[in-house]
């Protein structure tokens, strides 16, 4: 599984620079010349799509012949090959330890009794491609020590070819600290020599900045270390890999990691989100979830047609940031479309709604009266005088295409619909929510109402004023305040879903309605004093690897798995241990001054580990450890949170992924009046 591998990694590592000192070699990668030839096998013209077992079923007894089959039926039956989805890849496990006799590959014939010949027939009976994977080391990731390509590049290349294999991941565990051009070099070679069209996909986790050399080496290449199923790494990944936008094109993709839509630890909001941003950055679509279990919101995301042609389109052009949303959550990303139009979505990375909005001028397009809007997610077409706004809900995308359409008039009016107002109640009050609808559209929207309900049981929730407009033109908005009062008895960390409902009319009388969920939550301020954080409820906490640790380290996995947090020999029995990047929000409610800790890197890693601490008071940066490395001392932070309502302890990792990176914050105290 993912964790286990990145654990193996580590020893890799450190056996591959051990290998180097031995040979007093530089490292991996930095010496390299340009590859001589070029790769012109004139494959994945658009991002691959496809099947990958890994993420779902790793190295289990599951992940077998019979297992691919029938996810290789559904692929067809549910209409996902239809879609675009294509290759049904073998990710490890799929061999024999040892070669046999003559050196050769030998498939595990309890796992694939027909062989990967077999394999490939059957998927090939079905219009489908097949995929393999080794490694340009001595063995595979796995710790079964399955065989790697490492020196057997053309008999395996001339083996995988003569099962009818299309399709090649290629990993970069075991490799001996041998250089990285080289290695992937020398495969590229071998699968051209075979003459088979084979997609060759590099795996060497973005270590050997593989944008700036492997255009002529593979058709596309991994730029970030392994994904796995939860909302931080899926950030952490699409924040590097969307940097990389000007090195993908046709034939030569940035891969941010396989899909994990569909794996249960991210919510149907969140994996939207991880779609529409693979989608809009044109990376390969590799979903990475037990299709035998999928329930019907995973095959709708995956299915998603409008998203899907986002990032199929032929122009090949991955998406550029036009707002960095590192510092507040709200991105937007625009990828231009072979047709004119722009793809754009509107990403929230923070925990709380957020208004987020370009225009269509600045989205590339030219000046027009008006624009049609089409919400890929909702699959409505709109129009627009040249904002592209909406309230985007927390981890969420809303994604359109803009285009610059002579037609836009026979569309409704887009009208954004957002919030106002805290979605933290604070215990034993009330809270003040509000919603304003705004016509973005050149033509006026008619009838306009907003109402609202509240689902947990007790709450109540009341308009303070007029909730209905009858006509809004261009710009023009219709504000609405609520009081949302919590069932009495309530505790700090219960929570409600309040939905908003917007609806209107076009000027040919259409209706048009959407709604909005937003999530409440009861809080209360720490007592006067000094609290430990890790004592306190949190609003909001989230981890690359593992949950967040209360009063120990972190590790990586299950909560619970840590150890004592202990930063270059200090101890600390109380503490947050967590893994970059990370947030952990807790409320204030204007109620404290300081927040205290002694932070850095756990003495439980064996290498690496460089992140900085931060603390945001309402979202504003009031402290900066800097960067803090494995074996510095512990630092004291001394941040002045006065006033704020939330204070968000962020830890970052530090430039260079998450590997490695358990951070702690040791004996983390927040003082209140
Ligand atoms: C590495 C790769 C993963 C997966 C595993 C298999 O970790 O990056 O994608 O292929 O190996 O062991």
């Amino acid at each position: 599984m993912p964790s286990s591998a990145r654990r193996l990694r580590r020893l890799t590592a450190t056996a591959a620079a051990t290998a180097l000192a031995a040979a007093g070699l530089a490292a991996a990668g930095t010496a390299a010349a340009p590859p001589a030839a070029a790769l012109d096998n004139g494959l994945a013209r658009t991002p691959p799509m496809g099947y990958n077992d890994w993420n779902a079923l790793g190295c289990g007894s599951s992940f077998n012949e019979s297992t691919m089959k029938q996810i290789a039926d559904i692929i067809v039956d549910k209409g996902l090959a239809a879609d675009g989805y294509r290759y049904v890849n073998l990710d490890d496990c799929w061999a024999e330890t040892q070669r046999n006799a003559d050196g050769k590959l030998v498939p595990d014939p309890n796992r694939f009794p027909d062989g990967i010949s077999g394999m490939a027939d059957y998927v090939h009976a079905k219009g489908l491609k097949l995929g393999i994977y080794t490694s340009a080391g001595t063995h595979t990731c796995n710790p079964n020590g399955f065989p790697g390509a490492l020196g057997h590049e053309q008999s395996d290349a001339d083996q995988f070819a003569s099962w009818g294999v299309d399709y090649l991941k290629y990993d970069n565990c075991n490799n001996q600290g041998v250089d990285a051009v080289q290695r992937y070099t020398a495969m590229r070679d071998a699968l051209a020599a075979t003459g088979r069209p084979i997609v060759y996909s590099l795996c060497e986790w973005g270590q050997n900045k593989p944008w700036l050399w492997a255009k002529d080496v593979g058709n596309l290449w991994r730029t970030t270390g392994d994904i796995s199923d939860n909302w931080a790494s899926m950030l952490s990944r699409f924040e590097s890999n969307v940097q990389l936008a000007q090195y993908a094109g046709p034939g030569h993709w940035n891969d941010p990691d396989m899909l994990e839509v569909g794996n249960g630890g991210m919510t149907d909001t969140e994996y939207r989100s991880h779609f529409s941003l693979w989608s809009i950055m044109a990376s390969p679509l590799l979903i990475g979830t037990d299709l035998r279990k999928a329930s019907q919101a995973t095959l709708d995301i995956l299915g998603n047609k409008d998203v899907i042609a986002v990032d199929q389109d032929r122009l090949g052009r991955q998406g550029t940031v036009l707002k960095d949303g590192t510092a507040d959550g709200s991105w937007v990303i625009v990828k231009p479309m072979a047709d004119g139009s722009r793809a754009v979505a509107l990403f929230n990375s923070s925990s709380t709604p957020r208004s987020i909005g370009t225009s269509a001028a600045a989205a590339g397009l030219p000046a027009r009266g008006g624009y049609t809007l089409r919400d890929l997610w909702q699959h409505k077409d709109y129009s627009t005088a040249g904002a592209v706004r909406a309230t985007v809900p927390a981890h969420g995308t809303v994604m359109y295409r803009v285009s610059a359409d002579p037609h836009w008039a026979s569309h409704p009016p887009a009208v954004a619909g957002g919030t106002t107002g805290s979605p933290l109640v604070p215990v034993g009050g009330t809270g003040p929510l509000g919603f304003t609808a705004t016509d973005l559209g050149r033509t006026p929207a008619r009838e306009v109402r907003v109402s609202a309900t509240v689902s947990a049981s007790g709450w109540a929730l009341k308009p303070n004023g007029p909730t209905a407009a009858k006509e809004l033109t261009t710009g023009q908005a219709l504000g609405t305040h609520w009081t949302l009062t919590p069932a009495p008895g309530g505790t700090s960390g219960d929570t409600a879903t309040v939905t908003w409902t917007l609806s209107y009319r076009a000027p040919d009388g259409t209706p048009v309605s959407s709604s909005l969920d937003e999530a409440v939550q009861l809080v209360q301020p720490p007592p006067s004093g000094d609290s430990y954080v890790s004592d306190l409820p949190f609003v909001s906490a989230t981890n690359d690897w593992g949950p967040v640790e209360r009063d120990t380290s972190n590790g990586e996995a299950a909560a619970g798995d840590g150890h004592t947090i202990t930063v270059d020999g200090t101890k600390f029995t109380k503490g947050l241990g967590t893994n970059a990047p990370s947030d952990v929000q807790i409320y204030t409610g204007g109620r404290c001054t300081r927040l205290t800790a002694q932070v850095g890197v756990d003495d439980e890693v064996t290498q690496g580990g460089s992140v900085t601490f931060e603390v945001h008071a309402d979202g504003a940066k009031v402290y900066d450890s800097g960067l803090r490395l494995l074996h510095q001392p512990p630092v004291a932070v001394s941040a002045d949170v006065t006033g704020a309502q939330v204070v968000d302890l962020v830890v970052t990792d530090g430039g260079d992924g998450p590997d490695y990176d358990h951070a702690d914050w040791g004996d983390a105290v927040v003082h209140c009046e």
